[in-house]
């Protein structure tokens, strides 16, 4: 029997993951609810989904066995505030999503043991492709983690690590869609520059970074090797990374995710002080 969900919080990742779980076809959208403190993106989260909607967090609580915190960090601490009495009194099993919160400070902020469960997903949930930590208290049991995984695999993939990783998990799979992001519109740049149209470029280069990233993924042959299987000797693959070696890419990739990484813990160490 599938648990009613709460999601508190209708913005970019709650829209996300609520697109992911119904098109996954294994959610009921009867048994999702979400809550929203302006109506009209609650309006059209229920227009899209046909999931059941209020304005009202602790109607919200009151309905869900699971319930999902996608608000901004800043926002939790009022949110437990205003529900604590009801996922206490009901033992509800809490998701955060909020980058940066940990779990003891989750804690803390409620009277008694309560099971949590820390999250970092990622916005390509919208195409079921996303990429999910997950971390967890002690008072989370066996059936719980199979809850939690049922609801993240419904839109992607999912990873259970220890929690001192979210910062750099933050960097890796939260943030580095940005990054592909503006890798793709750098490799269309330069298409564009070579005579493509625009919009065959993107169509192209975007096609070819899910190409690859699934042969990386589904054929666990190191990505070393699939270099070099597209790379001939004198060819035109060499060129290309020549010149992003000369220009030291692979260093400033890993700085990028170093930087992010330590931004993850400065934010955190900010909000759980
Ligand atoms: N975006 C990402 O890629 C990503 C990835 C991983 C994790 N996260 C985490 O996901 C969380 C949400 O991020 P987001 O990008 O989805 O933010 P967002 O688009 O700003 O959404 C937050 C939503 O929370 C609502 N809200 C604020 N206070 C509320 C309250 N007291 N009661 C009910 N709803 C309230 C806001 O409503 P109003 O607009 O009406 O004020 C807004 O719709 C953050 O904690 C973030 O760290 C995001």
């Amino acid at each position: 029997m599938h648990p009613k969900v709460g999601i508190i919080g209708a913005g970019n990742m709650s829209k996300a993951i609520v697109a992911g779980m119904i098109t996954s076809n294994k959610f009921d959208p009867n048994l999702i609810k979400v809550s929203n403190r302006s109506f009209h993106k609650l309006e059209k989260v229920r227009e899209s989904y046909r999931v059941r909607i209020s304005t009202d967090n602790r109607k919200v609580a009151e309905f869900a066995d699971v319930i999902i915190l996608a608000v901004k960090p800043k926002h939790i601490t009022g949110i437990i505030e205003e529900i604590q009495d009801i996922i206490e009194e009901k033992n509800t099993l809490v998701i955060s999503i909020a980058a940066g919160i940990t779990i003891s400070y989750l804690c803390n902020h409620f009277n008694s043991p309560v099971k949590i469960i820390r999250t970092m997903p990622n916005t390509p949930a919208i195409v079921q492709e996303a990429m999910t930590a997950i971390s967890y208290n002690h008072n989370v049991n066996e059936d719980d983690l199979n809850i939690v995984q049922e609801i993240f695999h419904s839109f992607g993939r999912t990873e259970i690590i220890p929690e001192e990783l979210m910062d750099v998990v933050t960097a890796v799979s939260g943030s580095s869609p940005a990054i592909v992001y503006m890798f793709i519109e750098a490799l269309a740049d330069g298409a564009v520059l070579k005579g493509l149209p625009r919009d065959v470029a993107y169509r192209m280069v975007s096609q070819s970074i899910l190409g690859a990233a699934k042969l990386v993924r589904d054929s666990e042959i190191h990505p070393g090797q699939l270099k070099d299987n597209v790379t001939s000797s004198g060819g035109t693959a060499i060129e290309a990374l020549y010149t992003l070696e000369k220009k030291g890419f692979r260093g400033i990739v890993m700085e990028s995710i170093e930087k992010c990484t330590e931004k993850s813990d400065t934010i955190s160490k900010r909000y759980n002080k």
